[in-house]
């Protein structure tokens, strides 16, 4: 059922056991200052959040948008912590297509955030199981994650959890999806450095923060916007599962959803 008010949309079923609010933005600009907004309610309410980020295209606006808020003194990153949720496999913290560069590069070095509060799991290590491990008891320690900011994948993946036959529940090593790969190469200037492998937060780790934050912008992100609000819910959509979350808020921009427009 979709009630419309505006550009605000409530998705529930009749029992009630899903909520989701979809709030449609018309440009990618609003979309970042709306979430952004919703990210530095978060962090006024409760300054020492554990907030969970992700890299990416979609959230670059978002970042930029943290920014000026804290340039502006109104929002403090002194007491919060941040776990990212991937990392790629074999590439180290100081390449500049690792995602530790990406979050340095794109909101740490610009906001009063103490680097050693910051986590991206370690791509670059040959212990890459007890780095899951160590990952998942780093986020049990921390008490959790207050707030989740996640993109989607065309494909409908979340964090690196790539559509498969069932929903990983851990932080665990994925092979990359071919598409994934080709829309990641866009980052790199040959397909072949693309890297094939990464660290991801299983599924199971992104239903357990208290929040979720879902970023998509453009129409690439249509079918898999429409999927994960109206489809089954499958790991065939891996971001499907978060109709079972009691906490999600979804902004997109009128482009990626197109498609829940047209069908609805
Ligand atoms: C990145 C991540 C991925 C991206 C997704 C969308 O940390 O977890 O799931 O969010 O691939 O990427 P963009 O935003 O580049 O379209």
């Amino acid at each position: 059922m979709l009630r419309l008010k505006k550009d605000f949309f409530s998705i529930a079923d009749r029992k009630g056991w899903i909520n989701m609010n979809v709030i449609v933005s018309k440009t990618y600009e609003e979309m970042c200052q709306k979430a952004a907004r919703l990210i530095a309610a978060q962090l006024t309410l409760k300054p020492d959040s554990v907030l969970g980020l992700a890299t990416g295209s979609t959230p670059i606006g978002i970042y930029q948008e943290l920014i000026c808020k804290y340039q502006e003194d109104r929002l403090d990153f002194s007491k919060v912590t941040t776990v990212n949720l991937d990392e790629y496999v074999g590439i180290s913290e100081d390449n500049e297509q690792s995602y530790r560069y990406f979050m340095n590069h794109n909101l740490f070095d610009h906001v009063n955030i103490p680097k050693k509060y910051t986590y991206v799991p370690n791509g670059s290590t040959d212990r890459i199981e007890e780095e899951c491990e160590d990952y998942e008891q780093l986020i049990e320690q921390l008490g959790g994650v207050d707030l989740q900011l996640l993109g989607i994948g065309g494909n409908g993946h979340i964090g690196f959890n790539e559509p498969c036959g069932e929903f990983p529940e851990y932080t665990h090593l994925v092979d990359l999806k071919q598409e994934t790969i080709e829309a990641n190469s866009r980052f790199f200037s040959s397909m072949d450095e693309v890297p094939k492998q990464a660290v991801t937060m299983g599924i199971g780790t992104i239903m357990q923060a208290k929040k979720v934050v879902l970023v998509a912008n453009g129409v690439g992100k249509a079918k898999a916007i429409y999927d994960t609000l109206f489809g089954p819910v499958t790991p065939n959509v891996p971001a499907s599962i978060l109709r079972f979350h009691p906490d999600v808020t979804v902004f997109v921009d009128e482009e990626a959803f197109s498609m829940v427009a047209q069908k609805h």
